[in-house]
């Protein structure tokens, strides 16, 4: 990973077909469950994760100034939009399978919406919102930067959050930026965020694991090693997160921003891939092809 990174343009991209009414498997993670229902729980907290995002953002929009500010702002508002419809979608299918979607949805809407947003200031809630785009940053990064990672997934799926992934490096320093630059943040509160959601969203995440698996119908013997085995796959030495540590770790930096610390090296192949095809399956494939 390069630890100096150029500032990439944040181009909202609409109307994206990922083939996701297809036949695609239900374990569609190498048939495993603790890995496919990880994403899947990952997929369920995005739509109201995002508005909550775009609404902490939004706080500080009338103080925005510097008129590139206010059109990234803009479309960092229309990517997340994106990605809140395309996960909805997606999550139409962990309905039908048994998940209570719109149940976790409401409890995670009354967190964000009737605890935090009630209780704390609009500062630390934008705080909280640049510590989250900073954790999606490490997340796109863990990812797509080993080709092994997502070696045997369902291409449709690995696309939709190939997709995710480019947007969120795209757009990774907008909330900083706000909270920087008009919130005038301070360290302390930045800190305190980061701490905050280091630990509420993996909790979360968790959580709503622990009921697909119910829902799934395994007993308790297997869901005790369906966690024992997938806590290792994310936390071993060379697992998911171990390689990406560094790059997390920046953001406790007093002089961090998050154009100096990781930049996605395969980028571009993702790009390139969509501008010539139009085809943001074919742009996920060569988005992991791209990896080491
Ligand atoms: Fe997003
Ligand atoms: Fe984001």
């Amino acid at each position: 990973m390069q630890q100096t990174g150029q500032q990439h343009a944040i181009v909202p991209r609409e109307k994206l077909d990922f083939g996701l009414d297809g036949n695609i498997p239900k374990y569609w993670f190498a048939g495993d469950p603790f890995k496919t229902r990880f994403f899947d729980a990952l997929s369920t907290l995005f739509p109201e994760g995002e508005k909550f995002f775009i609404v902490c953002v939004r706080d500080f929009s009338a103080g925005i100034t510097d008129p590139q500010l206010a059109q990234e702002v803009r479309d960092f508002t229309r990517q997340e939009g994106q990605h809140g419809m395309v996960h909805t979608r997606f999550n139409t299918r962990l309905e039908e399978q048994g998940v209570k979607v719109q149940r976790l949805m409401q409890r995670q809407k009354d967190i964000m919406f009737g605890v935090f947003r009630r209780l704390f200031s609009r500062r630390y809630t934008l705080a909280l919102t640049a510590a989250s785009e900073h954790m999606t940053a490490v997340m796109a990064h863990s990812f797509f930067e080993r080709r092994e990672i997502l070696q045997d997934t369902d291409p449709r799926i690995r696309a939709m959050y190939a997709w995710h992934a480019i947007e969120e490096i795209e757009h990774k320093a907008v909330a900083f930026d706000v909270m920087q630059k008009v919130a005038k943040v301070g360290y302390f509160t930045r800190i305190l965020a980061m701490l905050h959601v280091s630990w509420g969203m993996p909790l979360h995440t968790f959580i709503i694991m622990a009921h697909m698996f119910r829902v799934d119908g395994f007993s308790f013997g297997q869901r005790a090693g369906i966690w024992l085995r997938g806590l290792w796959w994310l936390y071993k030495p060379g697992g998911l997160y171990a390689p990406v540590l560094g790059h997390y770790f920046a953001y406790y930096r007093p002089g961090y921003h998050p154009w100096k610390a990781g930049q996605m090296r395969t980028y571009s192949s993702w790009t390139d891939t969509f501008e010539r095809t139009g085809d943001p399956i074919a742009a996920g494939n060569a988005l992991h092809a791209a990896g080491i």
